[in-house]
């Protein structure tokens, strides 16, 4: 997820507006910035490393000349956040300057198609195709316009963008498309602006044109046009009004990040499913010969930790240890050798505990490999190969949508180790893939039937004095993780664990209107989960079931139930079934006036042991 803008202006230069708006996008990512503008025929370029203020501070990003520009906030996905993966990027001839946000899947066939033309490229981005494309597009046809050209270049791009391009070849024109991520218009009197969102030009105009998917819009002294990107035919869309104050605006609307980021997971999880190919395939070597794996993390990345392990033993048949990081060293640290690996999973990449428990690993010659939502952090530096959960920032202290990524990513794996291993046949490896593409879809579905449901089971519940979440199987790691959402930010105390165990001690706490919710994926436990809801309901426990929607076997006997949609393989049910979860955790937060983004005594990156 990274910040785009880009303006022509009547009046005044470019490159101090585009600064101000990048500001407002930094909550999108800050690796990196670059502002490029065209005065007097010519392109002026910045960029560099670091947060907007500390390169401004190098650099002075105001004083650029000319009124048309673009310019990026960075949050990396493919490169290292360094100057020279820094946005905008260029063709050779540097005459045609973009900036993009979004993910190239084809960007390595595009590159090698674009170096056997003679092409250069600077960067280990996926976006630097995109100029290069361009000019090679340009070369080709000499009669096409520079819109036309950026139009044929992005036809034959895969994956999502948004994105905007200048060239000094039309040095009057600013052309801006999308395809998945968010790409918006603002119309003032003294210019036009696209940007990613909002926010970047809420402060100059409240007039505002959406962007739809498959469109392209060129940007003149004489207004903007509309187009579709498939065959250029023109659409007519008028400006709206947006009522909202520049703090709403930064959540996108929502009043707190944390629903804002649950209401992100559909597109986070298509973003998941954009991985290269040759990530999966380097995990998958290492995993397969390794003697011992241990997937090491904190909190909710232990959970997705969790589900991963029944994922790697179901599909892959490898069995695998899922370890708190901070009794990693404890329990594993001397018996760790040259052929252990560990899969270091962390959101920030700066956990104290995952990074300590990963330096002793590595002191003793383990192989790391890590997953993390930050490329740049301390996990990417100390790891032989790592993967980026694509999830964008998480500014929630709870995480959400970087829980359902990590999962992705870790479901990804263990097909890919599946099929390497020659453990399942292809029928099956191709209805899991299936199931997955389905996946953000479902988790969209989920969302936004659930959301008004779990509200008003929040209410009902509200002032519990202690909850429990129960699961059996994989929804294990599920209803750990539902608690912990629960606890963190509703500060209800909760108690967790196999629904198996309830009779070896924690069913003594039961007693009448004790609320108790049970994940009850439909797979082979399923049977024995109705068994442990008759158990609790016996002694009086109020159930909560979360379930597959016309599960009515279970609706019949619980109080209430969410749901998710029909057909949903219990492997792949934690990124489903947790999506009511945090519904109910965040309403409940909400119902008892706690703020659900800043927890008490929580930190989002804990960075000490
Ligand atoms: O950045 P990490 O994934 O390493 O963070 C681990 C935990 O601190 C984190 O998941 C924490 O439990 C969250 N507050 C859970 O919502």
């Amino acid at each position: 997820m990274c910040g785009i803008f880009g303006c022509l202006l009547s009046n005044g230069n470019a490159s101090p507006v585009i600064h101000s708006s990048l500001k407002k996008l930094e909550y999108r990512g800050y690796d990196s910035v670059g502002i490029a503008t065209i005065f007097d025929g010519k392109i002026f370029l910045k960029k560099g490393q670091g947060k907007i203020d500390e390169v401004h501070k190098n650099l002075n990003l105001d004083d650029l000349p000319g009124n048309i520009g673009i310019g990026h906030t960075r949050w990396a996905t493919h490169g290292a956040p360094l100057q020279i993966n820094s946005h905008p990027h260029f063709d050779c001839t540097g005459k045609i300057a973009v900036v993009h946000n979004g993910i190239i899947e084809n960007f390595s066939e595009l590159k090698l198609e674009l170096q056997n033309l003679g092409h250069i490229f600077v960067s280990k981005t996926d976006t630097e195709v995109i100029p290069h494309l361009i000019e090679a597009i340009m070369k080709d046809k000499p009669d096409f316009s520079f819109e036309n050209a950026v139009q044929e270049a992005i036809k034959r791009l895969e994956g999502s963008f948004a994105l905007a391009a200048i060239s000094s070849h039309e040095p009057s024109k600013l052309v801006c498309a999308r395809n998945e991520s968010p790409l918006i218009l603002g119309i003032s009197d003294n210019g036009i602006y696209c940007a990613s969102d909002i926010p970047a030009f809420l402060p100059l105009t409240n007039k505002t044109v959406p962007i739809n998917n498959g469109e392209l819009v060129i940007i003149t002294a004489k207004g903007y046009q509309i187009k579709k990107i498939r065959d250029g035919s023109l659409i007519e869309r008028a400006p709206e009004i947006i009522e909202w104050t520049s703090e709403m605006a930064v959540k996108q609307g929502y009043p707190h990040f944390m629903i804002k980021e649950i209401y992100e997971q559909p597109e986070v999880l298509r973003n998941t499913l954009r991985l290269q190919d040759h990530y999966l395939d380097l995990f998958s070597t290492f995993l397969d010969r390794s003697t011992e794996i241990f997937l090491v993390a904190c909190g909710t990345s232990y959970h997705a930790c969790l589900a991963a392990s029944y994922m790697f033993s179901k599909l892959a048949f490898l069995p695998t240890y899922p370890v708190y990081a901070s009794e990693f060293i404890e329990q594993y640290g001397k018996s760790v050798n040259i052929d252990s690996t560990i899969l270091a999973v962390s959101q920030s990449g700066e956990t104290a505990d995952t990074i300590a428990a990963v330096v002793s690993a590595q002191q003793r010659a383990a192989t790391i490999l890590s997953l993390t939502n930050t490329i740049g952090s301390t996990l990417t530096r100390i790891s032989r190969v790592y993967i980026g959960t694509q999830a964008g920032p998480e500014i929630g202290v709870a995480a959400t949508k970087t829980f359902t990524s990590q999962i992705s990513v870790l479901a990804q794996l263990a097909l890919r180790l599946a099929k390497r291993r020659g453990k399942i046949s292809q029928d099956e490896i191709d209805t899991l893939e299936g199931q997955l593409a389905k996946l953000p879809d479902i988790v969209d579905t989920t969302v936004k039937t659930q959301d008004a449901k779990a509200k008003q089971i929040a209410h009902k519940y509200a002032n519990s004095k202690v909850l429990f979440f129960l699961g059996r199987g994989i929804s294990t790691a599920t209803a750990f993780e539902g608690r912990l959402k629960l606890m963190e930010i509703a500060y209800i105390p909760s108690v967790a664990f196999p629904a198996g165990e309830s009779k070896h001690g924690p069913i003594s706490l039961i007693e009448n209107g004790l609320p108790v919710i049970f994940v009850c994926q439909k797979d082979d436990t399923h049977k024995t989960v109705i068994s442990n809801i008759m158990e609790m309901k016996a002694r009086g426990a109020k159930i909560i079931a979360i379930i597959e929607k016309d599960d009515n076997e279970i609706k019949e006997i619980a109080d209430d139930y969410l749901e998710v949609p029909q057909g949903i393989l219990g492997i792949f049910s934690p990124i489903p079934y947790a999506i009511p979860l945090q519904l109910l955790a965040y309403h409940m937060a909400i119902e008892l006036n706690h703020d659900p983004d800043m927890p008490r005594n929580l930190a989002k990156s804990v960075t000490v042991k």
